[in-house]
C-alpha cells in the first residue's frame, strides 16, 4: 500500500513538472486584428509575432510599420524599445517615418531628378527641391498585403506592395516583398525583394527609432554607439552629398570605437550643425562586398540592452533624432523630446543616382534587387 502511495505522488509530480515545463516553453506565435481604418475605407491590419522566448514586435500593413518592439533588459524586464504613435492616425499625419519601410528610394535624391539611358525623370519633391524616402507618398504610406508565416527560424510576416509604373515619378512597376522574422534569438531579421518592369532605380530602408532604454523620457544621448565605417559621405544645407568620401578619423563622427552619443554631439563641426544639430549621416560601412556582415552596434549602459546591426548594404544612416522637438506626441501620450530616438538605415548611399562612382541603385527587368538587414539583442 505505502509502496503504491509513493508510486502515485511520484506519478503527480512528474505529470505537474511536465506541464509547468511546457507552459513555460512558448511556441511561435502570430496573431492578426485590425488597427484602423483610412479616409477612404481601406482596412489597416497589425499582426504581432511572438517568439518562443517572449520577445514580442507588433507590425501594421501601413507603411509596412513596426509600432512596437518588446526586448527584455539585464533583469529580464520586458519593454517597448521603438518610438511610434498611439494610433493609425498618427502613422498617416506623422513626418517622422517611426517604424517604417522606406523607399523607393530612401534617404535623399537631390534636385528630384534622375536620368536614365538618357531620358529625366521629375520626382516627388517632399523635402524643399529634392527628393525624401520616395517622395510624397513613398513606401511608409501605401497600405501593404501581409501573409504570415511560420518558419523554424520564428514568427514571420511577408508584406507585398506593388507601386505602379510612374508612381511619385519613378519608371517601371515595381513589386516589393518585405519579410520581418523575429526569430527566436531575439532578432529582428528584414530581408527585402523587388523587381521592375522597366529600368529604374530603388534602395530600400528601414525606420524605427530605438531607445533601448524601453523609457522615451530618456534620450539616448548615454548610449554608446559603434559603427564599422572608416569614412562617411559629407552634405551640403540641404542634407545632399557633396559627391565627396571623407575620413571619420579626428571628427565627432567617428564611431570606430564605441563612444556616448551625446559625447561630441554639440561639438563645433560644420556638418553636425548641416545635420540640424546632431548625427544624420550616411556611413560608408567598411568590408562591403554584398554579403552580410557586422555593421553597428548600440549599448545602453543603464538597462544593459545591446543591438548589433547586420546588413549587406554600402552604407548606413546614423540619425540622431534631431528632428524630434517634444511636439511630437507619442505612444502613451509622451512628448518625443530631440534626441529621443536613434536611426540606424541600412542603405546605399543617399543621392546615388548622381554619384556614378558609387555602388549602383540601378534595376532592371529580370533582376531582382535583394537586401537583408538584421538587428539583434540581447544583454550585456
Ligand atoms: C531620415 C533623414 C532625416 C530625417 C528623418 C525623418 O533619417 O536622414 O534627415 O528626415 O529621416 O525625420
Amino acid at each position: 500500500m505505502k509502496k503504491l502511495l509513493l508510486l502515485f505522488f511520484a506519478l503527480v509530480f512528474s505529470l505537474t513538472a511536465i506541464f509547468a515545463q511546457s507552459g513555460t516553453l512558448e511556441k511561435p506565435m502570430i496573431q492578426k486584428s485590425l488597427y484602423g481604418k483610412l479616409k477612404d475605407g481601406k482596412e489597416v491590419y497589425e499582426y504581432r509575432l511572438k517568439n518562443s522566448k517572449g520577445a514580442e514586435v507588433n507590425i501594421i500593413t501601413y507603411g509596412a510599420t513596426v509600432v512596437s518592439l518588446n526586448m527584455p533588459d539585464k533583469n529580464g524586464k520586458y519593454a517597448d524599445i521603438v518610438l511610434g504613435w498611439d494610433n493609425l492616425q498618427g502613422y498617416v499625419n506623422g513626418t517622422t517615418y517611426f517604424g517604417a519601410i522606406v523607399g523607393r528610394y530612401a534617404n535623399r535624391i537631390g534636385k528630384a531628378e534622375i536620368t536614365l539611358n538618357g531620358k529625366t525623370y521629375k520626382l516627388s519633391a517632399n523635402e524643399g527641391e529634392n527628393l525624401l524616402h520616395g517622395g510624397k507618398a513613398g513606401f511608409n504610406s501605401v497600405v501593404w498585403d501581409a501573409e504570415p508565416l511560420t518558419l523554424k527560424e520564428g514568427a514571420s510576416l511577408k508584406l507585398t506592395y506593388v507601386s505602379p509604373d510612374g508612381d511619385q515619378g519613378f519608371p517601371g512597376a515595381m513589386t516589393v516583398h518585405v519579410t520581418y522574422t523575429l526569430t527566436n534569438n531575439n532578432e529582428l531579421e528584414i530581408r527585402y525583394e523587388a523587381t521592375t518592369t522597366k529600368e529604374t532605380v530603388v534602395n530600400l530602408s528601414h525606420h524605427s527609432y530605438f531607445n533601448l532604454s524601453g523609457d522615451p523620457h530618456n534620450t539616448i544621448l548615454n548610449e554608446l554607439l559603434k559603427i564599422n565605417a572608416n569614412s562617411f559621405t559629407p552634405i551640403d544645407k540641404e542634407f545632399i552629398p557633396t559627391g565627396k568620401i571623407e575620413k571619420v578619423a579626428g571628427t565627432p563622427l567617428d564611431f570606430r570605437k564605441p563612444a556616448a552619443i551625446g559625447s561630441r554631439i554639440n561639438d563645433d563641426f560644420e556638418q553636425l550643425k548641416f545635420a540640424h544639430g546632431g548625427y544624420d549621416f550616411n556611413y560608408v560601412l567598411n568590408n562591403y562586398n554584398g554579403k552580410v556582415r557586422e555593421a553597428a552596434d548600440v549599448y545602453d549602459p543603464s538597462t544593459g540592452r545591446y543591438m548589433q546591426v547586420f546588413t549587406d548594404q554600402p552604407g548606413i544612416q546614423f540619425y540622431s533624432g534631431n528632428f524630434l522637438d517634444g511636439t511630437q506626441i507619442g505612444k502613451d501620450g509622451i512628448a518625443y523630446q530631440k534626441h529621443t530616438g536613434l536611426c540606424l538605415e541600412a542603405q546605399h548611399y543617399p543621392d546615388s543616382p548622381h554619384e556614378p562612382k558609387w555602388p549602383p541603385v540601378i534595376l532592371k527587368p529580370g533582376q531582382v534587387y535583394r537586401q537583408t538587414t538584421i538587428y539583434k539583442f540581447s544583454t550585456k
